[in-house]
């Protein structure tokens, strides 16, 4: 099957999104630093860009930068008086990331925040909610950055958090498997939560068989 999904992705990409030597050369990049090729798909990346245009989001939360790749996607829809707050634990990741955003002409937009997200998150203080808030890092943590996505939200903000269905492990109620016990709490937060509006999609694709969680904030 991941054959004929990768072969399905790639064509649609090929067919439906405009080929941008900035976002090749960030991947490439990412690959040279021997960062681990786990960035959103191209196919993935159009979807949080139209996101990012379909709320008008102008104030974004990002949680887990990696080399930038999802970064860039997004920080390119941001009107010239946006930001983009994006966390990132690990100092080689962060500093891909500050050279690819600068590269790439969209650093006067972005801040990568060095450290583990839970810190920064922590220590953010008083300041304006976000728009939209993409939690991508740590899986088993993902209930904590869910209390601190809705603690920077506002009725209307969009949350989005990748890679909920895990090749299907996600259903698997006796797992041992950390990541998929944090999903699996996170999945039971949103579902639990009146101030939500929740829906999840499963893909499959060049990433394999996952999946992504959309919730809006109703009410705060
Ligand atoms: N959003 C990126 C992919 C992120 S991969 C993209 O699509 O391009 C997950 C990232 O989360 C990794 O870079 C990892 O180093 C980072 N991470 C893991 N634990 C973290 C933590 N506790 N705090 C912040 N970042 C963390
Ligand atoms: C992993 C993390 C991701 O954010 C992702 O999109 C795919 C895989 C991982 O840690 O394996
Ligand atoms: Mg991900």
């Amino acid at each position: 099957m991941q054959q004929q999904w990768s072969a399905v992705d790639n064509y649609l990409v090929e067919a439906l999104i405009p080929n941008d030597p900035l976002l090749n050369q960030v991947l490439e990049n990412n690959q040279r630093a021997g960062l681990p090729a786990i960035d959103v798909s191209p196919m993935q990346g159009q979807l949080l860009a139209l996101l990012v245009r379909m709320v008008r989001a102008r104030r974004i939360l990002e949680i887990g930068t990696l080399g930038g790749y999802s970064t860039l996607w997004m920080a390119r829809e941001l009107p010239v008086n946006g930001e983009l707050l994006t966390l990132e634990a690990e100092p080689l990741h962060a500093a891909i990331a500050r050279e690819n955003l600068h590269f790439a002409g969209v650093a006067n937009l972005v801040t990568v925040a060095e450290g583990p997200a839970l810190q920064t998150l922590e220590n953010l203080g008083g300041r304006p909610p976000f728009d939209l808030i993409f939690i991508d890092a740590d899986k088993p943590n993902n209930p904590s950055y869910l209390k601190w996505a809705l603690h920077y939200s506002r009725p209307g903000t969009l949350i989005i958090g990748d890679n909920v269905v895990r090749n299907g492990e996600v259903t698997n109620p006796t797992t041992t498997d950390a990541s998929v016990q944090g999903v699996r709490k996170f999945i039971d937060m949103l579902g639990n939560d009146p101030r939500l509006t929740v829906t999840a999609m499963q893909t499959v694709g060049v990433k394999g068989w996952d999946g992504f969680t959309l919730a809006w904030v109703n009410a705060i």
